[in-house]
Order: C-alpha cells, then structure tokens, then sequence
C-alpha cells in the first residue's frame, strides 16, 4: 500500500487523490489471416485517472476495448506498453495478494462467477475463509453484514443461485466482491442484462456502497443514460482510444468530440448501426485562442502522434485532439456516409 502522506487535518495522514493511474496502455491481439499473422490494437495508448471515492464511467460501443482495460487493470491481460498505478504501488506482472483483493470485479452474468450448487451463505463464507479476511468465529456474522450492505434479508443467505432472481445474483456478485474489502469496484456492464426497474435498484445500491464506503467504481457501460445518473465522471472510449473525458455534466451539457456527440445523439436504428458523424467541432481553447481538429481514430494511424488537449470552460474536460499545431477542420474527413 501507498504511503499515505501526514499533514491532514489534526495530523491525520491524507490519502492521495489519484487511487487509479493508467499510464499509455496498448494492448495488442494476434489476429490470424489467410496471409499469417498480424496484430490488431485492442488498447491505443489509453491514459486515464480516477480519484478516490469516485465513479467513473467508461462508456463506448462493443469492441472499443472496454473489458480489455478493465483486464490490463485488475491483472488478467498484461499489457505491451503502458503502466498501471494503483494505491500508488505500480503494479507488475505478477500482483501480490494484497494487490490482487484491492481490486475486484462484477460481470454482466453473475451466473459465471456463482457456483450453482452452493449457497449464498456457502459462497460468501468460503472466500472469507480462503482469504482469513476475519477470524473463523466471525464469519457467519461476516455474511450477514455482507448481505445487508448489498440490501438483502439475512434469509437469502440460504439461497442458491438458482432461486434467485437476476436482481438478487447480481447483489451476492457484488457481496462477494466486497468480502475482500476492494478499494476499487469494477463493474463491466453488471447492469446490462437486468430489467430497467431491477437495473434501478442496482445503480442506486453501488451509489450507496460508493459513498458509505469511500469505494471507488469505474463503471463499464454502453447506455449513456446509465452513466449519467450514476457517475461523477465519463471517460468515451473508441477503437481502443479514449476520445474525451469529463465531469459527467460538462460532457451532457457541451460534448466536444464529434463521437461523443454522435453517441449523444444517437438514435437506435433499424440497422443497428449509429447515425452519421454531426460535422466537427471547433473550439477556442482557453489558453492560446487556437482551434484544434479532433482526432477520429479510425482514419488516423495508429501509431500517429495524438493528445488529450484541456478545452472548454471546465478545466478537467479532455478531448483528443491530433495534433498540438492546431489545424483547420476539414469536415471531409468526418463524414462516415
Ligand atoms: N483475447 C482476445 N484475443 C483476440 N482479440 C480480442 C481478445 N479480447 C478482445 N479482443 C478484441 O479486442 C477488441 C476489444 O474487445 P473488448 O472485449 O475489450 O471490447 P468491449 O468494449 O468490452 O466490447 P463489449 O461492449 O462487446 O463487451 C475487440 O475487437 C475484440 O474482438
Ligand atoms: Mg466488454
């Protein structure tokens, strides 16, 4: 664990803000073809940093490599570049126990990690001895704790899966991963599959659990409704690039990326497919009165240079911009058709 700095308030030691630090992640896939081998970028040099205590929601399409840095995070894909910091420890290849409880995830089907043949109680009490999270004599009322900080009555602990409802799966999904004590939740669509009402109920416990706990959550969807009622923050992923990022207001109310914009805009259509690119943004930064072009990564090599630029009124909205020598936009190059 990090050390935490001293000079707080009566001498207390201050935790740093910055819990979570993604440093310039790629993560790369071989991909085979007729003609061998190559590679597909799954994660462009993502960079991303979420404070203590926050919910920060990454929001983009499928394929855009959400559950892929959701792995590089908690230790399941190494990445080819990149540094992930987390508690101010960078973490290796191969993470310590410790490092390894600190972080824990819920997935979109609870059935996966659930054993169906045991009971909640038996699930619940089986990590917390594995892991000697408490002493032997307190684990039954470890469960019971566990139970009512994920809002269900005690007599649920004697259910298996089975018998349970999606809503009630995902609950002793989410208390088994509390039972670790994570300081950091990582939901990967954990809302998805549930009815809107049941998706209600869900949203509202991790907001409780977040604030009660000081539980930090990066929160994995792709319906921006969702994101918006929950998170403090939005990070828009897209191909494996973080295009914009910004406290969740300031991207509603001015989304500066024409992606963000599109995925704000969108409406579902017959094909499945999102509607056409609204043409590009210029804006004047605050610092040098200069316009910049954002970047669409999908007509932008991969290896070109590219940043995340401060614009905007607020001083944490990032959007990714080509190039730093500001150009024209040419709104030629954003038209999708
Ligand atoms: N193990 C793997 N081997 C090869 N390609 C992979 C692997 N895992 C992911 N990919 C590819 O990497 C890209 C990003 O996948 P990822 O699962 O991170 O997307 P996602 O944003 O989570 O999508 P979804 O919303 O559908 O869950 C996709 O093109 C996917 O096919
Ligand atoms: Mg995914």
């Amino acid at each position: 664990m990090s050390t935490p700095r001293p000079g707080g308030i009566g001498g207390l030691p201050v935790e740093p803000p910055t819990i979570l630090d993604v440093q310039d992640v790629t993560v790369e896939f071989p991909v085979r073809t007729a003609r061998g081998t190559s590679h597909m970028k799954a994660l462009k040099s993502v960079s991303l940093q979420v404070e203590r205590g926050q919910i920060l929601g990454l929001v983009g399409e499928s394929g855009s490599g959400k559950s892929t840095l959701a792995r590089v995070v908690i230790g399941l894909q190494e990445a080819n570049e990149g540094v992930v910091t987390f508690e101010g420890q960078v973490m290796g290849r191969r993470r310590t126990t410790a490092q390894r409880r600190g972080i824990q995830m819920v997935f979109q089907d609870p059935w996966a990690s659930l054993n169906p043949q045991l009971t909640a109680q038996q699930l619940l009490s089986e990590l917390l001895r594995v892991h000697k999270v408490v002493p032997k004599d307190r684990v039954a009322a470890r469960c019971a704790e566990l139970m009512d900080m994920v809002q269900l009555p005690t007599t649920s602990l004697n259910a298996k899966p089975g018998a349970m409802s999606g809503g009630q799966r995902q609950r002793v999904a989410i208390a088994r991963a509390l039972a670790l004590e994570p300081r950091l939740l990582i939901a990967d669509e954990a809302v998805a599959a549930l009815d809107v009402s049941v998706q209600a109920g869900i949203i509202n416990l991790i907001a409780d659990l977040s604030r009660d706990l000081n539980l930090t959550v990066l929160f994995i969807a792709h319906d921006l409704a969702v994101v918006r009622t929950l998170c403090q923050r939005v990070a828009v992923i897209y191909l494996g690039r973080i295009v914009e990022q910004a406290p969740t207001q300031a991207l509603f109310a001015t989304p500066l990326h024409p992606y963000t914009q599109a995925l704000l805009s969108a409406v579902p259509r017959m094909d499945g497919r999102i509607n056409p690119l609204p043409p590009p943004v210029t804006v004047i930064t605050d610092s040098v009165g200069d316009r910049y072009r954002p970047l669409l990564p999908q007509d932008h090599p991969d290896d070109a240079p590219w940043h995340l630029l401060r614009v905007g009124a607020s001083p944490d909205h990032l959007v990714a911009t080509e190039s730093l020598s500001l150009a024209e936009p040419n709104p030629a190059r954003y038209s999708t058709g």
